[in-house]
C-alpha cells in the first residue's frame, strides 16, 4: 500500500463489479477506507444482491482499510442520501465520491420504450446527480472534496443506445458544471470516459452481437480484434484515484480517456466559428444570410451518417 490516500474516505458507487470494483480497490490499495455501493443486478439493470457490494468491502478491508457495504440504488435520490450518510456514519466523513454505477438497455430509438429511456437516464444521470448532490452538501461545508464521474465515448454520439448517449452527454455536462459551482470551496468534479473489458462491454451475450456483425459483414475481423483487445479495469484504475488525490487539487472539471492503452484529454467543446452581425441595424437574421453562412461555418465537416442512397453515390 502505497498511502497516498490515507486518512481519506471514499464512496464508490457500482462498486460490485467491473471498473467501479477496480476503482474501490485502487482506492483502497491507496489508503482510502471505503463505501461501496451497487445494486447487485444485471448489466440491463434486473434483479438486485447486496453480494457484490459485501465481497468488494472484503476485499478492500483485505488491502488494509475500513470497508463496508451500501445496498442501494443511485437511482432513489433518498437511497443516495443513505449511501453518502454511510460514509459520514463509519469513517466520520466524506472526502471522495466515485460515481461508475450503470446499466445499459440498448435499442435503436425507433424500437425504444419510454421505460427503457428512463431507466437508463435515471441510473446514470440522476444517479450521478443524487450521489453528488448528497455529496455536495457535506464536501461544500467541510471545503475539500473529490468527485470523479463516468461518462462514455457514446457521450458525443452512438448508435443503438441514445438512451445511454444522451445520459453520458448530460454527465458530462453536469461534471463541468459541479466544478464551476464546487471549486471555490476546494471541491473537484472532474469524468473519466473509460475503455475496458468487462461484463457490459465482453459479457457473452455483446460478443455474439460482435460476431454477428462479422458474419454479417458489418465488421471486418480486424474491426472485431480491436474492439475485443481491451484491458481489464484494474489497468486504468489508478486514474481515478489520482484524481481523489490531494496531488490532482488543481484538476477541475476536466473530462480524461482512460484504459490501460492510454490516458487522454477530451477538450470541452466550444464554438469554433462565429459570425457577428449588427442585429440592431439588419433585424432578424434572413434565410439568405443563413445560407450564405452555412458553407463557411461547416467547412471541412462531414455528415457521420449520410442517407444509403448518398453513401451509393
Ligand atoms: N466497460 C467499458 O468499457 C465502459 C465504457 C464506457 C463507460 N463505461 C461506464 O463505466 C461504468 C461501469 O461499467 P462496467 O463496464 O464496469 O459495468 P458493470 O456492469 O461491470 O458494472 C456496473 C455496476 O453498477 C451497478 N449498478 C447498476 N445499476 C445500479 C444502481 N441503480 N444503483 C447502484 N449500482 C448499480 C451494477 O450492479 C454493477 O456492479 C458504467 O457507468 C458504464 O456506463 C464502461
Amino acid at each position: 500500500m502505497a498511502d497516498r490516500l490515507k486518512g481519506k474516505n471514499a464512496v464508490v458507487t457500482g462498486a460490485g463489479s467491473g471498473i467501479g470494483k477496480a476503482v474501490a480497490l485502487a482506492l483502497a490499495a491507496e489508503g482510502a477506507n471505503v463505501v461501496a455501493c451497487d445494486l447487485g443486478g444485471s448489466t440491463d439493470g434486473k434483479g438486485a444482491s447486496a453480494e457484490p457490494a459485501n465481497e468488494t468491502a472484503e476485499e478492500c478491508k483485505k488491502l488494509g482499510v475500513q470497508a463496508v457495504p451500501a445496498f442501494g440504488d443511485v437511482s432513489d435520490f433518498k437511497a443516495a442520501e443513505g449511501m453518502i450518510q454511510a460514509c459520514v456514519d463509519n469513517f466520520g466523513r466524506i472526502d471522495i465520491l466515485c460515481n461508475v454505477a450503470g446499466i445499459d438497455r440498448a435499442r435503436m430509438i425507433w424500437n425504444m420504450s419510454e421505460e427503457e429511456w428512463d431507466q437508463v437516464i435515471a441510473v446514470h444521470l440522476k444517479g450521478t446527480f443524487n450521489m453528488s448532490k448528497h455529496a455536495c452538501v457535506k464536501m461544500r461545508q467541510q471545503r475539500y472534496g473529490r468527485i470523479v464521474n463516468t461518462i462514455s465515448e457514446a457521450w458525443v454520439g452512438t448508435v443503438g443506445h441514445v438512451n445511454y448517449g444522451a445520459a453520458k452527454g448530460g454527465i458530462a455536462s453536469l461534471t463541468y458544471a459541479i466544478a464551476w459551482e464546487m471549486g471555490r470551496y476546494g471541491v473537484t468534479c472532474n469524468a473519466i470516459c473509460p475503455r475496458a473489458a468487462t461484463r457490459m462491454t465482453m459479457g457473452p451475450e455483446v460478443l455474439e452481437g460482435y460476431k454477428k456483425r462479422v458474419e454479417s459483414g458489418l465488421w471486418s475481423q480486424e474491426r472485431y480484434e480491436e474492439v475485443t483487445h481491451v484491458a481489464t479495469p484494474d489497468y486504468l484504475a489508478v486514474i481515478p484515484a489520482f484524481l481523489c488525490s490531494d496531488e490532482a487539487a488543481h484538476i477541475n472539471g476536466c473530462i480524461f480517456g482512460a484504459a490501460g492503452a492510454f490516458f487522454s484529454y477530451w477538450a470541452p467543446a466550444h464554438e469554433s466559428v462565429i459570425f457577428g452581425r449588427d442585429w440592431d441595424k439588419y433585424g432578424p437574421w434572413t434565410w439568405e444570410e443563413v445560407a450564405k453562412c452555412v458553407p463557411t461555418l461547416l467547412k471541412g465537416y462531414v455528415n457521420p451518417a449520410p442517407p444509403e442512397e448518398e453513401k451509393k453515390k
